[in-house]
Order: structure tokens, then C-alpha cells, then sequence
């Protein structure tokens, strides 16, 4: 008998992770891998009216500048010295939080530059090369406390005319810097920072993100610090609704001891992929 799976595509877990629960029917593989743009000026002709083209000799920050809805962003990098670092930027996407991502009485937030590459992903991308759902990677490659350079995966999702990156609505795409081979996309949110799979599956369960129970391998996992210890990192879970997992009492209290420890591995492992799957 198969169990029934709720799909927890996750990444880097512990730490840097970035998880979503789909039912996996719901998410559609996506194409072939994106080919490197190049921005030149005449690839950058944009279809989207609202926008035409910048001059090639547009850069990331003439862009932020001149769009007043990018006023406290700019002023964010200018308090948090990261003008030149910004300057210094090429072939990328720069995910920017529009005005409106602010609370009303900030002005501007410090950042630092770890906070500012996590929002930048390391390929120029135009919103038409974005499609279906999307993994790709940011500048900030401290994901992983086990692993070194790891860089942080953000989640794009670009389907049925709604387009968001991790929690955030995009509102502006493809304000094309030319000077730098680089994309600014305009978001209506700051994006959240990322839990570690450990932190997700050991939230109370009335917060994980799912119609299902799940509540007996979430226990599994996060019982007297089993996730963390294990480092479970680079893999795919996949979440066994408790209806998979009928264990009586006196089982689960023996998974939960020392001497259970090694079984709790074995069962919890058979949920494991030890790639990152979606
Ligand atoms: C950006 O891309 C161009 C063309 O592929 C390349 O020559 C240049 O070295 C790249 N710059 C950086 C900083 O990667
Ligand atoms: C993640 O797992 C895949 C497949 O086992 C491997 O190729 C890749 O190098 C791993 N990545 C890291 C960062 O460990």
C-alpha cells in the first residue's frame, strides 16, 4: 500500500531552506535549463508597453533612482554604504522591494550586503524566461552552515498570470540595465528569510503550511533536537501524512529514546531524497 505524500520540496536543509508544500500534482516540471542572456542593447527590447527600453547606458542604480517607487530602497543602500557594491554588480537580477514593501513610517531599512545578495539572483533574467515554477540562485552563498559557498536558492513562481518570488508579489519586471548586463525587478514585499527545514518542521504544527496531518513525523523529526543534530542538508522530504505512519504508544515513546535513535534515522531516512527534487 502506497502512503499517501504531501511533497516538501526543501533545500539546503537546516539553515538557509526554502520549502514549499504542494500537493505534488499541483506543480508542473518545468522546461530546459535557461540559456545565459545576454542583455546587450538590441536583445533588450522589452514587449511590455509600460516599459520601453532603457538606453544601454543604463545602470542599476539610474534605474532605482529614477523610479520614485524605488525613493526608500535607494536611500536603504545609500545609509547602508552598499551605493559602489551595487555599482559593481553585472549579469544579474536585482529583486528590489518597491516603496510600498516598507512599512509607512520607514523611510528606509539598514541592510547589509549578506541581506542585499540574497536578493539578487546570479544570472540576468527576463520575466519571460521565468516560467512555471523555478529554483535559481542568489549571490549570498553562505546557505549552509555545513556546507561551504552554498549559494541561497530562491523560489520564482510564474504561473497563470501570477508571478512571485518567495513570498513577494512582482509588480515591476525587466527594467533593463544595460550598462550592466542586469534586470531589475520591482517587488511589493521584502522577502522573508528563510527557514531551515528543521525550524519548519519543528514550528507548531498549526503553522506548517498543510491541509493534512502531519503531526507524527514532524514529531519524529524534531523530537529532542533529532533534526538539527542530523544536519540534514541538500535533500528532498517527503512528508508522510499520519495515516502512513500508524504507530501505537508504547512505538512512539521507543522512537523517542536513545536506544530508538538508530530506528527513528532508518524510518525517518525512507522520507528522505538525498537530492533536491521538485
Ligand atoms: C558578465 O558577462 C560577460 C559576458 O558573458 C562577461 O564577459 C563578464 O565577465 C561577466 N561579468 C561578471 C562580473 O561575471
Ligand atoms: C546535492 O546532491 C546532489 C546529488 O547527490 C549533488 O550532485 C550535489 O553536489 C549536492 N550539493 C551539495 C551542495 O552538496
Amino acid at each position: 500500500m502506497l502512503p499517501k505524500f504531501l511533497v516538501l520540496w526543501t533545500f539546503l536543509l537546516n539553515w538557509a531552506s526554502c520549502a514549499v508544500i504542494l500537493n505534488s500534482h499541483l506543480l508542473t516540471r518545468d522546461i530546459g535549463p535557461t540559456a545565459p542572456l545576454s542583455l546587450s542593447s538590441s536583445s533588450a527590447s522589452s514587449d511590455d508597453d509600460k516599459h520601453p527600453p532603457n538606453p544601454p547606458t543604463t545602470s542599476i542604480i539610474d534605474i532605482l533612482s529614477s523610479t520614485p517607487e524605488f525613493s526608500k530602497f535607494i536611500v536603504s543602500l545609500q545609509r547602508s554604504g552598499l551605493i559602489d557594491t551595487v555599482n559593481n554588480l553585472e549579469n544579474v537580477t536585482l529583486l528590489a522591494p518597491l516603496n510600498q514593501a516598507f512599512g509607512d513610517n520607514a523611510d528606509y531599512v539598514r541592510i547589509t550586503k549578506d541581506d542585499l545578495f540574497q536578493f539578487i539572483v546570479d544570472e540576468p533574467l527576463l520575466s519571460s524566461q521565468i516560467v512555471g515554477v523555478q529554483i535559481l540562485r542568489t549571490l549570498y552563498n553562505g546557505a549552509s552552515p555545513f556546507l561551504k559557498k552554498l549559494p541561497l536558492p530562491i523560489l520564482c513562481d510564474n504561473r497563470d498570470g501570477l508571478f512571485m518570488i518567495e513570498n513577494a508579489n512582482v509588480v515591476e519586471t525587466d527594467l533593463i540595465a544595460g550598462t550592466s548586463n542586469s534586470v531589475v525587478y520591482g517587488l511589493d514585499t521584502i522577502i522573508e528569510e528563510k527557514q531551515s527545514i528543521c525550524e519548519i518542521l519543528s514550528r507548531p504544527y498549526e503553522e506548517i503550511p498543510h491541509d493534512k496531518d502531519v503531526k507524527v513525523f514532524t514529531s519524529l523529526m524534531s523530537h529532542n533536537d533529532f533534526c538539527v543534530r542530523n544536519q540534514f542538508t541538500n535533500l528532498t522530504v517527503l512528508l508522510p501524512l499520519d495515516s502512513a505512519l500508524s504507530f501505537n504508544d508504547i512505538e512512539m515513546d521507543y522512537l523517542y529514546t536513545d536506544l530508538g535513535e538508530d530506528d527513528r534515522l532508518k524510518l525517518v531516512s525512507n522520507y528522505l531524497i538525498s537530492v533536491v527534487w521538485w
